[in-house]
Order: structure tokens, then sequence, then C-alpha cells
């Protein structure tokens, strides 16, 4: 009983805007929860990032405010605000953002970024906000 109230009292609404104003990076995914085995991440694109695939995990894009392209090998995929797409794994991908998006992220806690592809871009360990 006395767990399950501790449980119940770490329960907390999340405002998106709120936690966007809280970084500035562009490319550095923040953890903002976790539902089972995945997380919730919020990143800000802009520009282009790097060819890669996850071999083992699909991975969810929702943009909550602007507009950008996943680029997959055959296609474009052009996501607007409320829009999102899911990438199967082992598809590859390249996320392009011609001015800043936010974007929300739910993806495997095992997921990294850059996925097979080794980078300086690659973050290994990332923040919670
Ligand atoms: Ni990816």
């Amino acid at each position: 009983m006395i767990h399950r109230r501790k449980k119940i009292a770490m329960i907390e609404k999340v405002n998106l805007e709120e936690k966007f104003s809280l970084f500035q990076g562009h490319w550095e995914p923040k953890i903002v929860g976790e539902v089972n085995d995945s997380h919730v991440k919020l990143v800000k694109f802009k520009g282009e990032f790097l060819w890669h695939q996850h071999e083992g995990e699909d991975e969810l894009f929702f943009v909550v405010k602007g507009s950008m392209v996943v680029k997959l090998r055959d296609r474009d995929i052009d996501l607007e605000e409320n829009e999102f797409v899911i990438i199967p794994k082992g598809v590859e991908h390249k996320p392009v953002a011609k001015d800043e998006v936010h974007v929300m992220l739910f993806e495997p806690k095992t997921t990294l970024n850059t996925g097979d592809m080794e980078s300086e871009r690659t973050l290994r360990t990332l923040e919670r906000i």
C-alpha cells in the first residue's frame, strides 16, 4: 500500500513548451519520461543529420513545432506540426530540418541517436530534464 502511494506521488504531467524552453542545442535529445522499456525524448533539429539505422529499435518522430523531412533511401517523408512517423528497425533514415523543429521521440532505452554510425554526434548519455 505504501509502495502504491509513493508511485502515485511521482506522477507529474509534462508541459512540452516548458520543457523545450530549457535547452537550446540541436541534435541533443533530452529524456523527459519513460514508458516500460522506452524513453520519451525531446530534441531540436536544425540542418542535416547523418544517414543511419537502428538494428533493433523502431523510432517514432512526432513534430511538436515546425516541420522536417525524414529522408529514406527511396523517398522523403515530409512531417508537419502534429504529425508523426515510425521508422521501423533496420530502415536507413536521415532527419533534415531547414529551420529549427521541435520533435518528440519515442524509442527503446537502448536506442543510440546515430544508430549504427559512430560519429562526433553520437551521444551515449542523455540529460534528463
Ligand atoms: Ni534514428
